[in-house]
């Protein structure tokens, strides 16, 4: 009986020899109800004969179903390393990434964020940034006009005027946004994106603009150190105005960004003594700095829309 049930392979058979055994005519059965005819002997082998061929079905019963699982799985297998058709997964924009980047790092340096409207009026644009219409610097970016008299903001420096004239000094800020100008090669496009930090308090002088510059750069650029190299320059809302160049790892110095002490005439035009105030702003395209950090050749191609494109760029 023990071998017999060894062998058995198939649920069934186990069932039906258990029905032989144990069921209403069973063999086992009909022995089990002479049992009180029985010796002590007698009693107890077969009490544990009884034990014993229960306990063979139940473990042959389970041997059975795991090989019946078993060869199921064996079937019904999954190759799970087969290529699956690729996820298309978004990131941020290398502009995003950059954007958000600049902006942590200044708000850190308690620089507060604002925007302002793409469409400026001629105040905010130029006149209150100390360039009446007759001024030559008005020339110096050439600026889509609209038939009204508008003008497409050429400079973030519009949301600094606007900012001011609503909070007054002190005041710490950078205006984001885009900006337009004509021009288009591979390092200017029509569209761009400027940030401008503006800084107005007691004695603020040159010293304190170029150490956030420095700070600025090294931070954003991952540096352990950044060499500037200082040039003057002419900003009409600036006084005295420079601009920044980067010594970048190849050797090459880049020109980074515009800066300057505000002129007294931009604070007197938005209500702020230029006697008691004093205040520096600096601005850059940060189109430029991100190319510059992830080393692409063509600023155009950032605002091209194509996937391709910022894929190959690894992004
Ligand atoms: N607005 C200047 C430009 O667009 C940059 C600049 C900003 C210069 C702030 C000085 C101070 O070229």
């Amino acid at each position: 009986m023990h071998e017999q049930i060894k062998n058995i392979n198939t649920l069934d058979e186990l069932s039906a020899l258990y029905t032989a055994t144990f069921g209403k005519n069973g063999t086992m059965t009909a022995r089990l109800k002479e049992m009180k005819n029985m010796d002590n002997n007698a009693r107890a082998a077969l009490n544990l004969e009884n034990q014993t061929l229960r306990e063979l079905f139940k473990t042959r019963q389970a041997e059975i179903e795991n090989a019946v699982l078993m060869a199921g799985l064996k079937k019904q297998k999954l190759d799970v390393s087969l290529n699956t058709s690729p996820e298309n997964r978004g990131t941020l924009h290398p502009m995003t990434q950059s954007l958000i980047e600049i902006s942590e790092i200044l708000q850190s340096f308690g620089y507060t964020p604002h925007t302002g409207p793409e469409i400026e009026d001629d105040w905010h644009n130029f006149t209150a940034l100390n360039t009446p219409d007759y001024h030559p610097a008005r020339d110096m970016q050439d600026s889509f006009f609209l038939e009204n008299g508008n003008v497409m903001r050429t400079q973030t420096s519009a949301i600094q005027i606007r900012t001011m004239e609503k909070t007054g000094a002190p005041i710490k800020m950078f205006g984001i946004g885009a900006t337009y100008r004509k021009e288009m090669d591979a390092t200017h496009a029509p569209m761009f994106g400027q940030i401008e930090g503006l800084y107005v308090n007691k004695n603020i002088t040159m010293s304190d603009l170029i150490g956030d510059i420095r700070a600025f750069l090294k931070r954003f650029f991952e540096m352990d150190a950044v060499e500037l190299r200082i040039r003057p320059s002419y900003f009409p809302f600036t006084d005295p105005s420079i601009e920044v160049d980067l010594k970048w790892k190849n050797g090459r110095w880049l020109e980074i960004m515009g800066a300057g002490m505000v002129h007294p005439n931009v604070l007197r035009n938005c209500g702020i003594n230029p006697d008691q105030y004093q205040g520096f702003a600096f601005g850059f395209g940060w189109d430029r700095l991100a190319m510059l950090k992830y080393g692409l050749p063509d600023l155009r191609d950032f605002r091209g829309n194509d996937v391709r494109w910022l894929k190959s760029a690894g992004f």
